[in-house]
């Protein structure tokens, strides 16, 4: 496949866009890269816009990605893999499971298991269970501590802070332990003088209109997480499964380098135009190429 590039600079950061297969791309990658965030095709999703993969050689098949991710992966690296299993004959067929289980016997350490919580889940009824209101984000890594600074993700505490922690009762001024012998407690006093909190590992965001030219589009609030959680501020993103770009736009939101791949044409002519049109950042240079063997020169000079 003749190969294509295309290079956006902003003031503070480089994106990669790169048409290929992101196991060819990667090849040349040792190292480099401090976060893989990225969505991959759902098993048997989206017959009739890419390639798709059955439930039963779904784990054979992304494991063919495992290799270039780590070889690409800095020792401190983080990979994000957002997925959610498929329903086959009217039950879940546990394909990511399995998928997670063969990256753990090849070495890689399941840190956590996020959640997105989809706040406007599709419409629909089946006769066995509700409509599908949320998908995994499992975060692996190479090591049991990597890169990880939860203060690039701190909310603000809210409202109900300013008038609830005036005035402390004498409840308020020892711990509470849970009832249920949980080991969780509360102790309101510590809230006094903190303006932030450290969310959850449930994320909350709602699902993406029809209206980016791809079929399966997170919000871009979703890459732009991780981004502020697990990675340096010279940090480089990698996204091997582009679609329309989101992660694009989000890691040139954050100022971080990015490398963003897909196989397909229509869709890496999509996600340049989008991370060119949409992001909340100024473009300053825009560089174009094609040739049957391209690197992305821009990230390995990094
Ligand atoms: C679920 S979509 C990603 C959507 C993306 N997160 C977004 O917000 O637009 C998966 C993408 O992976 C691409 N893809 C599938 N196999 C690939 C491969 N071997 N190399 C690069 N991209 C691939 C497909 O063309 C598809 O656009």
């Amino acid at each position: 496949m003749m190969k294509s590039q295309t290079v956006v600079r902003t003031k503070d950061a480089i994106c990669t866009i790169v048409l290929g297969d992101s196991r060819d791309i990667l090849k040349e990658l040792r190292g480099q890269v401090d976060l893989i965030v990225t969505s991959p095709p759902y098993a048997d999703a989206r017959k009739n816009h890419y390639d798709s993969v059955s439930p039963t050689t779904y784990s054979d098949w992304f494991m063919s990605f495992h290799q270039p991710f780590y070889n690409a992966l800095s020792d401190h690296g983080n990979f994000v893999l957002n997925i959610k299993d498929r329903v086959v004959n009217g039950v879940r067929n546990r394909y990511v499971w399995h998928t997670i289980d063969a990256l753990c016997d090849k070495g890689w350490y399941s840190i956590d298991d996020y959640i997105w919580h989809k706040t406007n889940p599709m419409p629909g009824y089946w006769p066995n269970r509700l409509r599908d209101g949320w998908e995994y984000c499992f975060h692996l890594a190479k090591t049991k501590k990597p890169y990880f600074n939860p203060d690039g993700v701190r909310r603000p505490i809210g409202e109900w802070a300013e008038t609830r922690l005036r005035k402390l009762g004498g409840n308020d001024l020892a711990r509470h332990n849970s009832s249920n012998d949980s080991g969780f407690g509360r102790d309101i006093s510590q809230w006094v003088g903190k303006r932030t909190v450290l969310p959850s590992n449930v994320i909350s965001l709602a699902l993406v209109g029809k209206n980016k030219g791809h079929p399966a589009v997170f919000p871009v609030d979703l890459p732009l997480f991780f981004i502020k959680l697990m990675t340096p501020e010279d940090g480089l993103v990698l996204d091997p499964f582009g679609g329309s770009g989101s992660t694009g736009i989000a890691a040139l939101e954050a100022g971080r380098n990015c490398l963003i791949i897909d196989n397909n044409r229509n869709y890496y002519e999509i996600m340049c135009k989008r991370i060119l049109e949409e992001g909340k950042y100024e473009i300053q240079r825009v560089t174009k190429s094609s040739s049957d063997h391209l690197t992305p020169p821009e990230v390995r000079d990094l």
